[in-house]
């Protein structure tokens, strides 16, 4: 069963460990300390929308897509009806045309990190790349390999993994280590990237 079929399964079934009920501290720390500023803005695999919706709320003009239809649903529901600058669609992110593309930064939370071989990330790394303006910059937080295997979590992406799929089409920023911010006592450990488009 392909990822995307895995995950709308996930949504049908009220499984959603990674949800969280407050923007991750992950982005809104690179969004204020680096800065990025406010610009045209996509979320890759949005999920139920926190994060968008926060991007939304610092004035950036979002568009969040997610492959699963639940999702979607509910992050519209989420969405104050002040927020006018905020867009959520249904479509596969890998293989769909992207409506308002190209974008100025790309953010996604765990989404390039659920492509499980090295052949899927860098189709989809250069995807996120065919989807930037010259010189766009991404955002990505994806699981760490310096955690400890659990039952369930994020994958346990090794540092190489990511830069293999990507530095092709993206000069590196940055890649800290760090936890998700999440609203599980014990988050799990996470990779902070920032990518500018070559
Ligand atoms: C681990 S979840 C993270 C969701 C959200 N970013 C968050 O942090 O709460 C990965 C998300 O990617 C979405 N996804 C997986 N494959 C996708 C695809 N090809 N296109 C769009 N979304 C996809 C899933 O439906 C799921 O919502």
């Amino acid at each position: 069963m392909g990822i995307q079929q895995r995950f709308k399964d996930h949504y049908k079934k009220g499984y959603m460990p990674w949800a969280h009920k407050n923007p991750d501290f992950n982005l809104v720390e690179m969004v204020e300390r680096w800065p990025i500023k406010p610009c045209k803005t996509l979320e890759m695999g949005c999920g139920t929308g926190v994060d968008a919706t926060w991007l939304a709320s610092q004035k950036f003009d979002v568009t969040a897509c997610d492959v699963s239809e639940i999702a979607i649903q509910m992050a519209k529901d989420n969405l104050p009806e002040s927020v006018s600058n905020c867009h959520f669609h249904v479509l596969d992110c890998l293989n769909d045309p992207i409506p308002g593309a190209p974008f100025e930064f790309i953010f996604d939370r765990g989404y390039f990190h659920s492509n499980r071989t090295a052949k899927d990330r860098k189709r989809l790394a250069e995807k996120i790349a065919a989807s930037l303006q010259p010189k766009g910059l991404w955002l990505n937080i994806s699981g760490s390999f310096d955690a400890p295997e659990r039952e369930t979590g994020p994958p346990r992406m090794k540092a190489k993994n990511i830069v293999d799929a990507v530095e092709d089409s993206f000069k590196i920023l940055s890649i800290n280590a760090t936890h998700f911010g999440s609203d599980q006592e014990d988050p799990a450990r996470a990779w902070v990237c920032l990518f500018r488009k070559r």
